[in-house]
């Protein structure tokens, strides 16, 4: 599908919209506020209306939704699509028993430093328009690659330039030229990679794990993050139990993010009605390490709010695909259809601790999707199928 641009009508209505998710129970029934029969106005690139078709009000220009579905954009919290080179072999030795390992991310680290900032530029901009023809209308997108003062900065440059959620990763792993001297790289992203990086972001990130960060270089990193104004995410509970989830619940991080290995105090933490740290599962990840799935029926069974996003990275997983982590996470990881849908648009948007996406709230951003579906459950019962009819962003059509 092409990502396309055209005018912005003052007023749209979608009208003849089979299902209509709104992520509002107010507005509908069940927590995804289901309107049947449906129709939604947009004015000004904002929901105005959404109600029953043939009561919406006159606007400047229609679509016939034509009883297919109409969902609020995707929001894929979490991915790293700045980088050069691709790690297809690394992918091939694990499907022939090869360990995922976090090192396989200096290799694209050194190709990375070695691109120009068009390359980067181009590349991350053709990423953005693939995850936009599949639905996902806001995307965060973290540096992590370059692991030095000015690769780290024209890492964020360049995601600056396609979104408003920016994450800065200079603690992704601890580059090769500091391997004896990891500390020294742990005062380098604190102190002056922090002071250059932080004007281009919004959020700061670590990877604590084994073979990345420990829990205190993890609190070093995100402490100074919070003092230079960037809010806490954490890459946490990959690779096997660790002190992520508690450290992300401890910081009040916005969200943790894989939570592959859980133990019951990492599930009553992010359950803790005074934690307001989303679950962020990566099931694409996963998935194309082989790894084994997280336990999203524990989480949500025990309260915790859960998100779904993508990861897309060279790396552990080359996935813009919002409907194949809601497939994944519906068949693999026991969520229903609904849930999967909540975390992929509103759990995600949580995730980012943003109240204007995510839903189809009136006031809401009009960020939505037509899909070439009776039913938003196709997005899990028809995988791996084209579904994606039309995307609007701010009310504009930017694909289908
Ligand atoms: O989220 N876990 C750390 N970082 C990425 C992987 C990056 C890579 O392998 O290049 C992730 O999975
Ligand atoms: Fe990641």
């Amino acid at each position: 599908m092409t990502t396309t641009s055209t005018p912005v009508p003052r007023s749209l209505l979608v009208d003849r919209i089979g299902v209509l998710v709104t992520n509002d129970p107010g507005a509908g029934e069940g927590r995804l506020g289901r309107i049947l029969d449906a129709a939604l106005v947009v004015e000004e690139g904002r929901v105005a209306w959404t109600g029953p078709a043939g009561r919406a009000p006159a606007a400047d220009a229609r679509v016939d939704a034509a009883g297919r579905c109409v969902v609020p954009g995707f929001v894929d919290s979490h991915s790293h699509i700045v980088f050069a080179g691709d790690r297809g072999a690394e992918f091939a030795a694990r499907m022939e028993g090869r360990a995922y390992e976090a090192g396989g991310i200096r290799s694209t680290v050194a190709a990375t430093r070695a691109a120009s900032d068009d390359a980067l530029l181009a590349r991350a901009t053709e990423l953005l328009g693939e995850a936009r023809a599949q639905g996902t209308t806001t995307l965060e997108i973290k540096s992590g690659y370059g692991l030095t003062v000015a690769d780290e900065e024209r890492a964020l440059r360049v995601a600056a330039r396609l979104t408003e959620e920016v994450t800065f990763l200079g603690a992704h792993v601890v580059p090769q030229e500091y391997a004896a001297d990891p500390a020294g790289y742990v005062d380098l992203v604190t102190g002056p990679m922090l002071r250059a990086c932080a004007p281009h972001a919004r959020w700061i990130d670590v990877f604590c794990e084994r073979g990345a960060f420990d829990e205190e270089a993890a609190r070093r990193v995100l402490t100074a993050g919070r003092e230079h104004g960037l809010l806490a995410r954490v890459h946490g509970n990959q690779l096997g139990p660790g002190p992520g989830v508690g450290l992300a619940v401890e910081l009040g991080a916005a969200s943790v993010d894989h939570c592959t290995y859980l133990d019951g105090a990492d599930i009553a933490a992010l359950a803790d009605p005074a934690s307001s740290t989303v679950a962020t599962l990566l099931p694409g990840v996963d998935f194309s390490t082989r790894a084994p799935y997280p336990d999203a029926r524990a989480l949500l069974d025990a309260g915790a709010t859960v998100a779904l996003a993508t990861d897309c990275n060279p790396g552990s997983c080359f996935s813009t695909s919002m409907a194949l982590c809601i497939a994944l996470a519906v068949r693999e990881m026991r969520m229903t259809p609904d849930e999967a849908l909540w975390a992929a648009t509103e759990g995600g948007a949580r995730a980012l601790r943003r109240d204007d996406i995510g839903h189809l709230r009136v006031g809401a951003r009009a960020d939505l999707v037509l899909l070439e579906a009776p039913d938003p459950l196709y997005l899990a019962y028809r995988p791996g199928v084209p579904q994606v009819a039309a995307v609007w962003k701010d009310g504009e059509r930017v694909a289908g």
